[in-house]
């Protein structure tokens, strides 16, 4: 039996189930994303090398949804929990939306990258970026015509996995929002959580790949499973 201590670390790990309240399509739903377009084509580093302006049009339509979208309960549960959560807490987050932020989180790390950044690919500088890329605007920077989404796309290396692996080496409650446990390395930290003895607690709508890693696995939707949860967790 597991001796219940007082909980002092959270990493939690959101995926695009958390946004799907707010109007943001998920990607591997029946309505998803990927039904309509071949992650190839638009996921994937040689898909912008072969049509550059497909993949843009794809990324601005992103971008004008994501500016379009309202944070859920479940996003502003989090930014409480941010708030009034005294130990140590980091939102890893696969989406490329702000709902964190706008919920009120501030310790969010996007691993896969944002939607409202634009990285050129001339200088290496990044820009806020609210409007649209495929009409081809200069960097700011440097000048030049070279300005990419921000997006980590299949077969380039998630941001800042250093710090999400230190996290997770101390957590010791792992929470996973939202997510189908399809795309790695995201689906393999509640392993790397639990190996280092944290307690892992899934919510999501349906069973995922990685349910049978959990501790727990809550059924329901995001905003009516997150709040009761950071209920729960300040109360303690
Ligand atoms: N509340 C909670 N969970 C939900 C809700 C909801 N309202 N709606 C959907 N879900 C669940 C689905 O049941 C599914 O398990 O969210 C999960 C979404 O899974 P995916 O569409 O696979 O999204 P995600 O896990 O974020 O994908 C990971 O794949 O294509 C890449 O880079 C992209 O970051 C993305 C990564």
């Amino acid at each position: 039996m597991r001796v219940m201590t007082a909980i002092r670390n959270i990493v939690i790990l959101t995926g695009a189930g958390i946004s799907a309240e707010s109007g943001l399509r998920t990607f591997r739903a029946e309505d998803g994303l990927w039904e309509d377009h071949p992650v190839e084509e638009v996921a994937t580093p040689e898909g912008f090398a072969r049509d550059p302006a497909l993949v843009q049009r794809f990324y601005d339509e992103r971008r004008a949804q994501i500016r379009a979208a309202f944070p859920n309960p479940a996003h502003e549960a989090l930014g409480r929990l941010d708030r009034e959560f005294a130990g140590e807490l980091l939102i890893v987050t696969q989406n490329i939306d702000d709902l964190h932020e706008r919920g009120g989180a501030r310790r969010v790390l996007h691993m896969h990258g944002e939607g409202l950044s634009a990285w050129c690919q001339a200088c290496d500088a990044r820009h806020r970026w609210e409007g649209a890329l495929g009409d081809g605007p200069a960097c700011p920077a440097c000048g030049e015509v070279a300005m990419r989404p921000d997006i980590v796309w299949f077969g380039e290396m998630p941001y800042r996995m250093d710090e999400i692996f230190d996290a997770l080496a101390s957590a010791d409650l792992f929470v996973s929002i939202g997510t189908s446990g399809a795309v790695y390395p995201a689906a393999g930290f509640v392993q790397q959580a639990s190996a280092n003895g944290a307690r892992t607690l899934e919510l999501n709508l349906e069973e995922s790949l990685g349910s049978r890693n959990f501790d727990e696995t809550r059924l329901g939707t995001a905003s009516e499973l997150v709040p009761a949860w950071v209920d729960e967790i300040l109360r303690s």
